[in-house]
């Protein structure tokens, strides 16, 4: 799955900007809105108002990556407004078991992020209570930044850990995501690609969405080869 994010499109335009990788058979599956408060990260974007107007201009899948403070006090509301998937961060959440059932108990699928350096051992009972686990490749807060390889070995354990049934969580990745590095992600066992400055910042956001996809395919099936 590839979900492009609106965080590199112009934020003037974003009807337009959804329009322009949706369209059905290889357009984006999800289209990824990053919130950001000012506090969790050093960068403030858009909240929940803008996610409403969205809702209502597309039919793409709204993946809700929430870079905010106190998300067990705000989380509810993307996930009430309709978004299909509102992924939070461990570090932010103060109780991320009763916050997932929430976000499902509002029709949601409950995502839990780790950013780059935080471990995913002491947290994989409350993963279970998820659905998607989303992995930082980049340092939340910006776009455009470069992709730090030593996040797959978190993929990998991911993936094992799914594939032996021990996690039902769909892997996702996010930062850094390009024609260069996206084979690699999908060799450690991704499933769903986040790219915003390799969607936004191509001439043509949809031909990138469908040449990402086509690299990921390409790799995809081979994690754990290796290994056997
Ligand atoms: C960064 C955001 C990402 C960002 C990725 O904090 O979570 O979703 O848009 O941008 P690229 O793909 O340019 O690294
Ligand atoms: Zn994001």
């Amino acid at each position: 799955m590839i979900a492009p994010s609106i965080l590199s499109a112009d934020f003037a335009r974003l009807a337009e900007e959804a329009a322009a990788v949706d369209g059905g058979a290889g357009g984006a599956d999800w289209l990824h809105v990053d919130v950001m408060d000012g506090h969790f990260v050093p960068n403030l974007t858009i909240g929940l108002p803008v996610v409403q107007s969205l809702l209502s201009c597309t039919d793409t899948p709204l993946d809700c990556h929430l870079m905010i403070e106190d998300p067990d006090r705000w989380a509810i509301g993307y996930a009430e407004a309709g978004a299909y998937n509102v992924t939070v961060h461990v570090e932010a959440a103060k109780d991320p078991v009763a916050l997932a059932a929430n976000l499902r108990a509002a029709g949601a699928k409950a995502g839990l992020s780790v950013k780059p350096d935080t471990p995913l051992e002491p947290y994989l009972d409350v993963l279970r209570h998820y659905d998607t686990l989303l992995v930082m490749s980049v340092e939340p807060g910006f776009g455009g930044q470069g992709f730090i390889p030593h996040v797959l070995d978190k993929v990998r354990t991911a993936r094992r850990l799914v594939d032996t049934g021990q996690l039902t969580v769909l892997v996702e990745i996010d930062g850094g995501i390009n024609d260069d590095t996206i084979e690699a992600a999908a060799e450690a066992g991704v499933d769903c690609f986040v790219a915003g400055s390799a969607v936004y910042g191509a001439d043509d956001p949809a031909a990138a969405v469908r040449r990402l996809r086509a690299k990921a395919e390409l790799m995809s099936g081979r994690h754990g080869e290796g290994e056997k």
